[in-house]
């Protein structure tokens, strides 16, 4: 397992690290025990990173990993998130008091005294523009109830927003073979301020792992099957917001570009650590396996330029005039 330095921070992280939302909730039915197995499987591999928030299973994800780090000795990075449990979720709800509480409810299920980590949870856009929201999170963490905050956001525009302020040490992103937008600019500018970047959905929702196809089923409580089209938060979280068909027609395409020795959920996490903007990617894992097939992506060899250049012209092709001037 490689690392990378996380911006600013005294950190250096798995460049392959863990997203703990479908071991909380939303993506059908998950057992508890095999959430435990998956993270510690992730720690075996040397993953030093966990993202979460507390909306994930309303503190299930969180309070799974206050055990992992019970039960193990190793020395890990924990990012939460705040915001989404409000209803509505609306900017003005993003205020000291409310920021306060979450932050509170995180700090009890993780088991901590400190968060080490806190990232706004995809708030809405006017959010980046007040600046007393940054001035609260400073006051925290003078508070000492957490050592760096960041943002998740949906929109590359809300990053360059959000890196203005000196406090954001970290922005997660969609970023994968279906969002290539993030490499224009805003990397550029994450570089310049020395901020993090944590890409999230880096498997479009399982589908880049190529398993999916026509006749795949999902729960009814999977997000896959309820959200698919925006039911219930923005479209872009479920298959990086491209259309199925459209994202299975592409993942044939990646197919055919696969180098031996690498299967296609690999290729996918390879081809984001190509990006030295990128400080880690953070693959939801159900299972141990998944999990040790998604760590291996890290040592992999590079992709070539021709395969890059491939997945350019394939994303220029198929997918840009879906997501490019969305996210
Ligand atoms: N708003 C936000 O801030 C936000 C939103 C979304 C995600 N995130 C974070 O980003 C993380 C990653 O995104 P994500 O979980 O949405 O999507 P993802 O990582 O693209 O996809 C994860 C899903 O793909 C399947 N999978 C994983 N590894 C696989 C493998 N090797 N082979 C085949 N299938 C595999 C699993 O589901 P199945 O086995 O059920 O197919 C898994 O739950 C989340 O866990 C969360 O921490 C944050």
């Amino acid at each position: 397992m490689n690392h990378r330095q996380l911006g600013r921070t005294p950190w250096k992280v798995s460049d392959i690290s863990f997203g703990a939302w479908a071991i909380g909730g939303s993506w059908g039915a998950v057992d508890d025990t095999e959430s435990l197995a998956a993270l510690n499987a992730a720690v075996d591999c040397g993953v030093n990173f966990i993202d979460t928030a507390d909306v994930y299973g309303m503190g299930r994800s969180e309070r799974l990993i206050a055990q992992l780090l019970r039960d193990r000795k190793a020395e890990i990075v924990v990012a939460t998130k705040a915001g989404r449990r409000l209803s509505p979720h609306n900017a003005a709800g993003y205020n000291e008091q409310n920021l306060t509480g979450f932050i509170e409810d995180s700090l009890r299920n993780l088991a901590t005294d400190c968060l080490d980590l806190v990232q706004l949870h995809c708030p809405p856009t006017d959010v980046y523009y007040r600046p007393e929201l940054f001035g609260a999170l400073d006051r925290l963490v003078e508070a000492g109830k957490l050592r760096y905050y960041g943002v998740s956001v949906e929109r590359v525009e809300e990053a360059l927003k959000a890196i203005e302020y000196p406090g954001v040490h970290t922005v997660q992103i969609i970023f994968n073979i279906f969002r290539q937008r993030p490499a224009e600019l805003f990397f550029q500018q994450a570089e310049v301020r020395k901020v993090g970047i944590l890409a999230r959905v880096p498997l479009a929702s399982g589908m880049l792992s190529g398993k999916l196809s026509r006749t795949s089923q999902f729960a009814a409580d999977d997000h896959r099957q309820f959200n698919r089209h925006g039911e219930a938060f923005d479209v872009g979280e479920t298959f990086s917001g491209v259309d199925y068909e459209t994202g299975l027609a592409a993942v044939e395409e990646i197919r055919g570009l696969l180098p031996s020795g690498m299967n296609m959920a690999q290729f996918a996490l390879r081809w984001i650590l190509m990006h030295s903007a990128v400080t880690c990617a953070i693959p939801g894992g159900k299972t141990p396996q998944q999990v040790r097939d998604n760590c291996a992506a890290s040592d992999l060899p590079a992709l070539t330029e021709q395969t890059m250049s491939a997945i350019r012209t394939l994303y220029d092709r198929s997918i840009r005039k879906e997501v490019h001037p969305r996210w």
